[in-house]
This record gives structure tokens, C-alpha cells and sequence, in this order.
């Protein structure tokens, strides 16, 4: 009997486990619930409506169209999970931009099938998706805008059928993947020339040979123009995709390299006006962003949100120790803790606001509240109980939320490790560093701080391992090499 009940818990346990994310699914308001479903039955009677056309309508008609509208329906309901499940962190305005894609993209089919090749109704679509949702999000966009034609006369070549489903797949892969515009104009070019080059072979009626361009091209002249008019649609829609991301949000693995150059204005101002807090942050980037391979994690997103964690500490950079440079403490001036919790809990609110300003995406804005989670300012409640203040801990711990996400969660640990790591002796041991990394980590998952992250053991032995990792870096990066007359340049 115990034999079951410790089966059942631990089947329990990897349920819970395998449930990415444990909690915060995004809320979404009525109203925007509201469009989505009326959008979905937009996509439904646009995609069934024809059937009931047919004169004289009979029963079995009625029912094929309650199929076709119900199958359509669940199809976009089943799209809207399959994001979710990708993006736990999906925005609402980014699934009423997935289904009003497929309401666009059915729309066309039934106004322009008959002129316009598929690939260049749903191949652009794909791109958008792939780069802002993630490509498995975009493969199923893809299977069911393929799928369901709202026009059953218009049959599509069964070839042309399938070239559209490996090249819309393709973009669909790549395009979550791709780091830099160039790339995507690389895509751009490829995926059409790729679609030409397959449709000539599979589809062309006349093979005249490659080598005589002209007249190849007037001989296949359909299966030409569609291909350029594919690559025209897909130059847009990268041209645009700036226009996407203001508008919904959506974070492209080009934009966050775009995000983490130094040379933008909020970083700039965060070397030339706190200088310590930069140094600190380039560290922390350093760490992260080696725990964050180890683990697998998106390492664009870490090392963007780790440069922008503690932006906040600008609006007073001089009472954050790091910047005092030997200075007078302003919180030794101050002589109330309280107030000094005050200031600290300030470089998070401060640094939402910067956020907003700087029209930071919200994936990135999120590493500058849970970076410090509901952390205890420990020094300063120990100000507090000296002084006898009758005072509860509230006060003295951050806002939160804890981390929500592996990659804040790691931001936290790298934090917390980055002031003790530089701190240490050069000629300590790793085994010590490896005791103080472990002993700040434990801290953190003692005190809750990791329950939302979803870090599992495993992973959080990986993290450590890491971090040893760039501590030795750092060791090795302060031994000073002895300089002789011969080797001074060398
Ligand atoms: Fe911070
Ligand atoms: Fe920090």
C-alpha cells in the first residue's frame, strides 16, 4: 500500500513538474476574450459559409457546414492553446494578431485563390509568427491555414500542396531561430528562389532548360511571377516587422540583439552616470548568461534582461554602494533604515519606469522586479532591529513578484553571487567559491525565492557548476602576468 502511495506521489510530482508554467498563465480580460472569439467565428463562417451556397441546400449540406464551421473553430481554439503552451507569457494583443492573421489569410483565399499562389498567402504569415511566437506555434498556424480551405472549387495542385507545406515549415523553423535581419533577408531570397526552383520540377508543363533564362521564364511565367511576388510579400513583411513589434509586442530574437547594444541611450547613461552599477551588470551578464547554456535557456533573452535589471539604480546612482567609489554613504547621512529600504525598493519601481519609457518589451521589463524578488534587504532590517525599531520584515523586503521564469530566477542567483565572487581572495580555492556560490544559492531557495522559477535540482547544480566556471575565468583574469623589457608588447 505505502509501495502505491509513494508511486502515485511521485507520479504526481512529475505531472506537476512536466506542467510548464506551474503558475502566472496570462491573464486575459474580457474584452479581449471577446475578440478572440469573435474573431475565431469571423475565421469559422469565413471558412464554411460557401457550403451553404450550394442551391438546393439539403440536410447533409447543413451538417457538412457544421462540421466545417465547428472543425474551424476548434482549429483556432486549438492554435490559441498551442501558443499559449509555447509562450506562457503570451500577450492577449499577440493572440488577437495570431487569429486575425488566419481570418486575413482566409479572407484571401476567398478573394484572391484563383490569382495568387498559397505560398504567398501563407509563407509571409509564417515568418511573423515563427519570429515572434515561436516556431512551433508557427508550424501549427501553418498546418491549419493549409488545411482548411474556405473554397471547396478551388483545388490546389497536389504538388503545389506540398512544396507550400515543406517551405512554409521551413520558415516556420527558421524563422524562431534567426538572430539578425540580414539573415532574414537571406530567407527571403532563398525560400522564393527554393519555391521556384521545386514548382519548375514538380509543377512546370514545359522544361525548357535553365540555362536560357528568357525564354524559361516565359514558358513558366506563372510559377515565375508567384515566386517574385513571394519574395516581394516576404522583403514586406520583414520591412515591417519593426511596425509588429511596436504594435504587439512581439519580441524577435533581432530585436533583442538590437535591445542588448551597448550603445543605446539607457546604457549609455548607465556607464557614464553609474559606472559601478554597469561594471556590475556586464559581470552579471557574464554569469547568466554561462548558467543559461548550461541549462539551455534562451540566452538572448538573459543577457538583454540582465543589461537592463538594475536601470533603475539611475534615478540615484550615488547611494548604491558599487558607485560610491570611496565616497561618503548617503544611507550613513540618512541614519534611517527604514528610508534606505525606501531607496532600495525605489531602483525597481524606478527602473519599471525607465521601462516604460524606453518601450522595453515586457519579457525584458520582468527581470527588473523579479531579479530581486521578495528578497530581505538583510542589512538594513539588521539596522533596524539594532536601533530597536519596533518593525515588521515586510517593510524591509522587495515588492516581487519572485522569479517567474528560469532565466529571472538565474538573473537572481547571478546577483546575489556576483558582490561575493568579486570579493574573493584571488587565492582562494574553488572548492570555497564553490561553497559560497552554494551557500548564497540555498539561501535564495530557502527563503522561496526559486518556487514560481520552475528550476529543477538538477538544473540549479548546473547553475553552480557555471558559476565556479566564470569565477575561475575571473581568477584567471586578475593574475597578473610578470612583464619583462622583451615581453612588455607581446
Ligand atoms: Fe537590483
Ligand atoms: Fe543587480
Amino acid at each position: 500500500m505505502q509501495n502505491i502511495t509513494t508511486t502515485l506521489k511521485k507520479l504526481f510530482y512529475l505531472w506537476r513538474r512536466s506542467q510548464v508554467p506551474i503558475k502566472q498563465p496570462t491573464r486575459i480580460s474580457k474584452i479581449d476574450n471577446l475578440i478572440i472569439f469573435l474573431i475565431s467565428i469571423l475565421i469559422s463562417i469565413f471558412s464554411s459559409y460557401k457550403i451553404l451556397l450550394i442551391s438546393p441546400l439539403n440536410i447533409s449540406d447543413i451538417f457538412s457546414w457544421l462540421l466545417t464551421f465547428t472543425e474551424a473553430f476548434i482549429s483556432s481554439w486549438i492554435l490559441i492553446l498551442v501558443s499559449k503552451k509555447e509562450n506562457p507569457t503570451i500577450s492577449s494583443r499577440q493572440i488577437i494578431l495570431l487569429v486575425t492573421l488566419l481570418l486575413a489569410v482566409q479572407a484571401s483565399k476567398l478573394a484572391l485563390a484563383s490569382t495568387i499562389s498559397p505560398l504567398s498567402m501563407i509563407i509571409p504569415p509564417a515568418l511573423i509568427i515563427s519570429q515572434g511566437m515561436g516556431s512551433i506555434t508557427a508550424l501549427t498556424w501553418v498546418s491549419i491555414a493549409s488545411l482548411s480551405w474556405p473554397d471547396p472549387a478551388v483545388a490546389i495542385n497536389e504538388n503545389l500542396f506540398f512544396i507550400l507545406l515543406v517551405c512554409a515549415s521551413v520558415v516556420s523553423l527558421l524563422g524562431g531561430r534567426i538572430r539578425s535581419r540580414a539573415q532574414l533577408l537571406q530567407l527571403s531570397i532563398f525560400v522564393p528562389i527554393g519555391s521556384f526552383v521545386t514548382q519548375w520540377i514538380l509543377i512546370g508543363k514545359d522544361k525548357i532548360s535553365l540555362i536560357d533564362n528568357q525564354e524559361f521564364a516565359f514558358a513558366n511565367g506563372d510559377i515565375f511571377s508567384n515566386s517574385l511576388l513571394l519574395a516581394i510579400v516576404m522583403l514586406f513583411t520583414i520591412l515591417f516587422m519593426p511596425i509588429f513589434e511596436s504594435i504587439f509586442g512581439l519580441l524577435t530574437k533581432a530585436r533583442l540583439l538590437e535591445l542588448a547594444d551597448k550603445e543605446k541611450p539607457l546604457i549609455r547613461r548607465l556607464s557614464l552616470e553609474a559606472p559601478g552599477t554597469f561594471e556590475h551588470t556586464l559581470l552579471i551578464c557574464g554569469l547568466a548568461e554561462e548558467a543559461t547554456r548550461m541549462i539551455g535557456g534562451d540566452i538572448d533573452l538573459i543577457k538583454t534582461g540582465a543589461l537592463y535589471h538594475d536601470v533603475g539604480k539611475l534615478h540615484a546612482p550615488n547611494w548604491f554602494i558599487e558607485n560610491q567609489d570611496g565616497s561618503k554613504n548617503p544611507h550613513d547621512e540618512l541614519d534611517d533604515p527604514i528610508k534606505s529600504a525606501e531607496v532600495l525598493q525605489a531602483h525597481v519601481d524606478e527602473g519599471l519606469k525607465f521601462a516604460r519609457k524606453n518601450r522595453l518589451p515586457k519579457p525584458i521589463a520582468n527581470f527588473i522586479p523579479e531579479h530581486q524578488g521578495t528578497l530581505k534587504m538583510g542589512y538594513f532590517f539588521q539596522k533596524a532591529k539594532e536601533k530597536n525599531l519596533d518593525i515588521n520584515e515586510y517593510y524591509f523586503r522587495y515588492k516581487g513578484p519572485i522569479p517567474q521564469s528560469k532565466e529571472t530566477a538565474i538573473l537572481m542567483l547571478a546577483d546575489g553571487c556576483e558582490a561575493a565572487l568579486r570579493a574573493m581572495n584571488i587565492n582562494a580555492s574553488d572548492k570555497e567559491a564553490l561553497e559560497t556560490i552554494t551557500n548564497i544559492i540555498f539561501s535564495r531557495q530557502k527563503d522561496g525565492q526559486l518556487d514560481d522559477s520552475n528550476l529543477s535540482k538538477g538544473e540549479i547544480f548546473l547553475i553552480k557548476k557555471a558559476f565556479l566556471n566564470v569565477w575561475k575565468r575571473i581568477r584567471h583574469r586578475r593574475i597578473q602576468y610578470p612583464t619583462s623589457k622583451n615581453n612588455t608588447f607581446s
